[in-house]
């Protein structure tokens, strides 16, 4: 049997940033790979090259080494930044910011499919109408400014309008964190669902290895620009290797997070 390519791939990935004369890797010698499906968290503190990195893998950001295969194409090639397009959608931490200030919660979830004009114009706000109740947004908010909702309904419209796109790869960038400890669980809970009813594939960026134990299937520690430790979710969580692993484990968050939040709900 011919063997099956992962869906996005990282080999060798650098970044360095310069700043007068100062540099920083941001993120040193990296390499990956995320097959069809799956859910690989990218897990470390802040600063240590978790954006960088997915940026690079998004094309918004132009790597100094290193190779990135997604969906059977090599995107790091000549000296350009390509286009990625709508088969990678990106959630990130603060969902307000991502909106247009003067969009509705049904134009805010439209907003990527026009652009990549996936719909016929009709067909369009229907799909759109559909994807908000499969997120689980009332339709009496359609009409209301999508910034003067919720934190986690606003969550929740910026993963419709990623959805609507119909992505291979979905990039969720600390797309928990801003959330209160209830909500991120019921934000999970959706990804979770997405996972199972879509087969969606993540890429789960996080400082927080508890949670994303929950959601994910790999883990990846990172630390100062490097990969530590990887392997699977039940492993790392339970048997983690590296010291640093086992440090961010024992973290005063680590056991805040733990204690106070309820994992029945995921
Ligand atoms: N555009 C930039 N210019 C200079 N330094 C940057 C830039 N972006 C990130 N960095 C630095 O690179 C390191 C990694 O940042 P980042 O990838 O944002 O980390 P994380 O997402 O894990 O918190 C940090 O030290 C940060 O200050
Ligand atoms: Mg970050």
């Amino acid at each position: 049997m011919p063997k099956k390519i992962p869906l996005l791939t990282v080999n060798h990935l650098q970044k360095t940033f310069r700043e007068g004369k100062k540099e920083r890797r941001a993120v040193d010698d990296i390499s990956f790979s995320i097959e069809e499906g799956e859910c690989l968290g990218l897990i470390g503190e802040s600063g240590c090259g978790k954006s960088t990195t997915v940026n690079m893998i998004a094309r918004l950001l132009k790597e100094d080494a290193g190779e990135i295969y997604f969906n059977g194409k090599k995107m790091t090639q000549g000296h350009r930044l390509r286009p990625v397009g709508r088969e990678l959608q990106m959630v990130f931490q603060n969902p307000k910011d991502s909106f247009n200030p003067r969009y509705t919660l049904l134009e805010g979830v439209m907003e990527g499919a026009r652009h990549y004009r996936i719909y016929e114009k009709k067909e369009l706000k229907a799909a759109a109408k559909k994807m908000i109740g499969y997120v689980g947004l009332k339709e009496s908010l359609l009409d209301m400014p999508v910034r003067s909702l919720s934190g986690g309904e606003c969550q929740r419209a910026a993963i419709a309008r990623a959805l609507l796109c119909s992505p291979k790869l979905m990039i969720c960038d600390e797309a928990t964190s801003a959330l209160d400890v209830s909500v991120q669980a019921q934000i999970i809970h959706l990804m979770r669902r997405l996972k199972k009813e879509k087969q969606m594939t993540f890429l789960f960026i996080s400082h927080d290895l508890a949670l994303s134990a929950t959601i994910c299937d790999k883990i990846a520690v990172m630390k100062k620009g490097k990969i530590v430790e990887c392997g699977s979710a039940e492993e790392v969580l339970h048997h983690p290797r590296d010291p640093y692993t086992q440090l961010l484990l024992k973290s005063v968050l680590y056991a805040e997070v733990n204690s106070i939040t309820d994992r029945s709900v995921l």
